[in-house]
């Protein structure tokens, strides 16, 4: 099995609830992601998130990332750890919203002007473009970008003007194969890039996200004594997956193994049971 430990942590949620109008949405969500240490390797966090349509994983996406203030709980990130601000970390949402009147780099450069003085945020801008085999596209406005440009230049804006982390909402839906094996490059190169460099993926794509997460969340209603189903949905520990102690994580190719296809499977049914 791959060596690893962890150190301190990066991402932390306590008791977060969310309601609206008196609906319960999220209840009482405790979750923590540590900066996971492997001998020789600069590595960072992978979570991959789980749960069916309209249990709340945007809405939590939302609150993670600072643009929703919890009903109740908090959300603290960064070592040392501070309560969430908008900008501390990157939401590429579905749809990936760039500025159409502005060109490819136009939108790269707003974003890491944000973080960085100007000589220095081109010099960030054109070394994502290159990453992201996007630089023969810099001149072009988003309206003329494919869809898998669009989504690899909206995931590049974020990483320049967040900190360390990015949450991904659906990266997956929509893309042919090839694409998708290029976005998954693209979120391990992101996680190689720093210790401390945190993904969160939303998808329904059981398979290709968790080959390449080290942790997984499920969001689903927890039932009482009797067998009911509470109001709101939350991650509870049975639904805290740590892929690294169960072997799973971190290894090529791991689609192929017993152990991962059988994982699937269990995933499957716990969410239809949901
Ligand atoms: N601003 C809001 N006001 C009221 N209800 C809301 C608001 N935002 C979200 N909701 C409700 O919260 C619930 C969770 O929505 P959310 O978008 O987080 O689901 P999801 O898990 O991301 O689903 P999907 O997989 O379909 O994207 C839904 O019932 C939705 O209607
Ligand atoms: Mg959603």
């Amino acid at each position: 099995m791959t060596e690893f430990s962890y150190k301190e942590p990066l991402l932390t949620l306590s008791n977060v609830s969310q309601q609206f109008a008196g609906e319960v949405v999220l209840r009482d969500i405790s979750v923590q992601v540590r900066d996971v240490v492997r001998p020789g390797v600069q590595q960072g966090q992978v979570v991959g998130f789980y749960g069916r349509s309209g249990m709340g994983k945007s809405v939590l996406s939302r609150i993670i990332s600072g643009l929703l203030v919890p009903t109740t709980g908090t959300v603290q990130v960064g070592s040392p750890a501070r309560p969430v601000c908008p900008g501390d970390v990157g939401f590429v949402q579905q749809r990936y919203p760039l500025f159409n009147h502005r060109t490819l780099l136009d939108n790269l450069l707003v974003a890491a002007a944000r973080k960085h003085p100007p000589a220095e945020a081109l010099a960030r801008a054109e070394s994502f473009l290159e990453r992201f085999g996007l630089a023969p596209h810099r001149r072009k406005y988003p309206a003329m970008l494919s869809g898998g440009q669009r989504q690899r230049a909206a995931i590049a804006q974020q990483l320049l003007c967040s900190e360390h982390f990015i949450i991904l909402d659906e990266p997956f839906s929509g893309l042919d194969i090839a694409m998708i094996d290029e976005v998954k490059k693209i979120i391990l190169e992101v996680t190689a890039l720093d210790e401390l460099n945190t993904v969160v993926i939303v998808s329904h794509d059981l398979s290709t996200t968790t080959a390449i997460s080290d942790t997984l969340w499920l969001l689903a209603p927890e039932r009482d004594a009797a067998g009911q189903c509470l109001p709101g949905a939350t991650i509870n520990q049975k639904h805290q997956y740590n892929l690294a102690q169960m072997g799973l994580a971190w290894q090529p190719g791991i689609e192929a193994k017993p152990e991962f296809v059988e994982l699937i499977q269990h995933l499957k049914n716990e969410i239809r049971q949901s």
